[in-house]
């Protein structure tokens, strides 16, 4: 069962419940809001305590959260890490006290696979794939693009990047003519958007952006500018949240490409079985599928949308 799985000083929380240490990336926007409640609600439905760090957007934070939960020797620990390298020390500490550490959402580079159990998230390479190929499709393979990446070092954002030019590049009609980090958040996206606006004014034809939180920003500077965001700019991004259907409705985003942020269900089934020792055929990799939306058709899909 799960309170008899014996970490460091076996300690468990109030009512013998198994404790997870939970360590999240901070609070940089929507997808992140969605993503900390389905693992909260997880953890409560299938009978865990949660004891939650916000690392605030600094990989340092969530050392020491990571740290801290090694010391008070709670059962597992699932990290969602802000950047993908820099995690080998502190996963070995877990290793040691032999403390089962589950990563969730974004990936880690790290020398020894066995550092951690296994992996949980979005096919965030393919994102980027889709949202180019989406892309192709729409413009015919001809327009020049500005890209907002996210957090500089993270692996969604080093997939986006990747994924799509992994596409477009066989496309030579499509050039990106300006690429920098908006770091996920709606403020530095627009911030972003008015830079380039300004230095590249009426060449822009296309925003893609690593997250819909920035192409909302990015929204907003277009149309401080004069012009009519998706129509005079078209807009791709990722995540489908609601906010970015409500842009859709209203005419402004032209696709988002999905990335689910409903991950607690799948962690905390698999935490059952890391647990209870029942991880004989668990790979190592585990994808949650993605949609791609569209404008034309937000109007009929946003009320089922549940994020
Ligand atoms: O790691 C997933 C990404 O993190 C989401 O696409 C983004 O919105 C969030 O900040």
């Amino acid at each position: 069962s799960k309170s008899d799985s014996s970490s460091a000083d076996g300690s468990s929380g109030e009512n013998d419940k198994p404790v997870i240490g939970f360590v999240q990336t901070g609070s940089e926007g929507d997808w992140r809001k969605a993503h900390t409640v389905s693992v909260r609600e997880a953890a409560e439905a299938a009978g865990y305590e949660l004891r939650f760090a916000d690392g605030q957007a600094k990989q340092e934070n969530q050392i020491k959260a990571l740290s801290s939960f090694v010391a008070q020797g709670v059962d597992g620990i699932i990290l969602a890490p802000l950047v993908e390298t820099g995690w080998d020390n502190v996963l070995e500490k877990a290793k040691k006290r032999n403390i089962p550490v589950l990563i969730l959402d974004r990936q880690v580079d790290v020398k020894d696979d066995s550092l951690f159990v296994t992996y949980i998230g979005a096919d965030t390479y393919n994102e980027g794939r889709l949202a180019a190929e989406w892309l192709i499709e729409k413009t015919g393979g001809k327009a020049k693009v500005v890209e907002l990446q996210g957090t500089p070092g993270a692996s969604p954002t080093i997939n986006r990047y990747n994924g799509f030019r992994d596409v477009i590049g066989e496309e030579s009609g499509i050039e990106i003519i300006a690429s920098q980090s908006g770091d996920f958040r709606r403020s530095k996206g627009k911030e972003v958007m008015e830079a380039f606006l300004k230095k590249h004014g009426d060449e822009i034809d296309v925003v893609y952006a690593h997250n819909d939180d920035m192409a909302i920003g990015a929204i907003q500077a277009i149309e401080d500018a004069g012009k009519k965001p998706g129509d005079d700019i078209i807009l791709v991004s990722i995540d489908g949240v609601r906010a970015a259907f409500e842009a859709m409705v209203e005419g402004k985003l032209n696709c988002t490409v999905e990335c689910n942020p409903l991950q607690g269900p799948m962690a905390f089934e698999a935490m059952d079985k890391i647990l209870s020792g029942d991880i004989g055929d668990m790979p190592k990799k585990q994808m949650i599928k993605d949609e791609v939306y569209e404008r034309e058709n937000a109007k009929e899909v946003i009320d089922s949308r549940k994020y």
